[in-house]
């Protein structure tokens, strides 16, 4: 316990010391758990400026755009590591040896295929469901097929868990998108790895084998790597409540996916590509930003702005890298949608509007012409991201249910009506 202290002055009450404490990095936090007991609440709507959890995974300066996974920068991560190598660095906290590695990505290989009866589950959907839908489903409906691996206080039965939701989320991520163009389901291939397999069952046929640009496959794995994990987003944060009433693994990875739908989260990436197609053309740019700028007009800059980063987003920055490579290879540097958003970036960043609120492009501004020149469709690129961060919410998961946690269970700031007695309806 701290020896710090905060004093919180109420009028009418004697002062409240709160423990201060203070982490390795970022912020000292004032401990108010014991504030119930004194008959008052924290309030914080979004939990601005709020902690939820003591967490050793990642760390995020906003203000820097620091992004470190276990002590790791982003960047370095993107440039010389893989998407499993820093998975296993996000489930256990150290780099693998060479020996470690090889083992963790053949468990993973190993765990890539489905139960064949859940292929049909998905022709329960309608071809054109979203596919994030199918996903939402599909990945809770994994704990009615491995009741061997449920007992969340069986550290064996977590870690197969884990492998399984890592191994399986391409391939059902791919299948999401056959079922939808109405072509087979290509099964996972051993001898590839990861976002080479993923890539192969998403465009490969029975009738040819797969053939694939390794430029292409290691700008498919950065996307997995870059998407991993993010601190307590929403997605993390719906994990970790659902993981603390008990629930399931599988299913704490299905309210995962259903927070990260939405625009103003993991649904971005599908946003800004919208967002783009209505832009159109450079001439427009200006009209949009003024709309993103006016405060009568819902639109806002899709792809712009973060509640933690007030600066560069560490992942933007790499993206834009890998984007100029990508277009490069496939030969398409002129891609219009591409030149729109390098404009559209220049202006914002140069308007006092977005120099005042701090809004910088975020993870999700150059993903998704990433994926589309990948061939990737735009409403996949949010399973894309949810299969990357499969990990991040498995790590949290993990690290909440392995120590000391309670169910999650906010309170409020009443504002409705008081005690009053029923009246009858002839009486109203
Ligand atoms: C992700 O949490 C994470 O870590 C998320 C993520 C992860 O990896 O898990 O990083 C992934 O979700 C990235 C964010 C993707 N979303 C978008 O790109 C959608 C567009 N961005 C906004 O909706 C917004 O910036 C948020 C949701 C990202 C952040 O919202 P906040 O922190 O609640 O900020 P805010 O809405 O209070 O905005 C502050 C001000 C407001 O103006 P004022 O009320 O002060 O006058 O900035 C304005 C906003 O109107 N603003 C924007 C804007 N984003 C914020 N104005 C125009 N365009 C924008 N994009």
């Amino acid at each position: 316990m701290s020896d710090t202290k905060a004093k919180l002055n109420v009028p009418g009450r004697d002062p409240i010391e709160l423990p201060v404490l203070s982490g390795t990095l970022g912020p000292d936090v004032v401990d108010v758990s014991a504030l119930t007991g004194q008959g008052l609440f924290t309030y914080d709507p979004g939990f601005v400026s709020t902690g939820s959890c003591e967490s050793k995974i990642t760390y995020i300066d906003g203000n820097k755009g620091q992004l470190l996974h276990r002590g790791y920068p982003i960047d370095q991560l993107a440039e010389q590591s893989n998407y499993l190598e820093t998975c296993y660095l996000l489930l256990y906290g150290e780099l693998p040896t060479r020996q470690e590695y090889e083992e963790f990505t053949s468990v993973i290989t190993r765990h890539t295929m489905v139960h064949e009866q859940l292929r049909s589950f998905y022709s329960g959907f309608r071809r054109d469901a979203h596919p994030m839908a199918i996903m939402c489903g599909v990945v809770g409906a994994l704990s009615a097929f491995y009741h061997d691996s449920l007992d969340i206080s069986d550290v064996e039965h977590r870690k197969v868990a884990a492998f399984r939701l890592i191994a399986k989320m391409p391939t059902l991520a791919a299948m999401c998108y056959k079922f939808s163009i109405g072509q087979p389901f290509i099964y996972p291939d051993n001898s590839m790895d990861y976002a080479e397999n993923f890539l192969h069952m998403m465009f490969g046929t029975p009738c040819e084998d797969s053939v694939i640009d390794p430029a292409i496959s290691r700008a498919m794995d950065r996307i997995f790597l870059l998407h991993a994990d993010h601190e307590q987003n929403a997605s993390t944060s719906a994990v970790r409540l659902t993981g603390s009433s008990g629930a399931n693994p599988f299913a704490c990875i299905a309210a995962g996916i259903a927070a990260l739908w939405g625009p103003a989260h993991g649904g971005a990436n599908e946003a800004v590509l919208d967002m783009l197609y209505e832009i159109g053309d450079e001439k427009n740019i200006d009209k949009f930003i003024e709309r993103a700028k006016d405060k009568d007009d819902p639109f806002r800059l899709m792809g712009f702005g973060h509640r933690v980063y007030k600066n560069f987003d560490p992942r933007a920055k790499v993206m834009r890298e890998s984007c100029d490579e990508v277009l490069a290879v496939l030969g398409i540097e002129n891609d219009p949608l591409f030149r729109i958003a390098r404009r559209l970036e220049k202006i914002a960043l140069e308007d006092e509007y977005f120099i005042e609120k701090k809004l910088y492009p975020n993870v999700d501004f150059y993903s998704g012409i990433i994926l589309k020149a990948l061939g990737i469709p735009t409403n996949m690129f949010t399973v894309i991201f949810a299969t990357g961060r499969t990990v991040g919410w498995i790590a949290h998961w993990h690290e909440m249910i392995s120590g000391e946690y309670r169910i999650g269970r906010p309170r409020q700031l009443y504002t409705g009506a008081t005690e009053r007695d029923y009246v009858s309806i002839d009486q109203r």
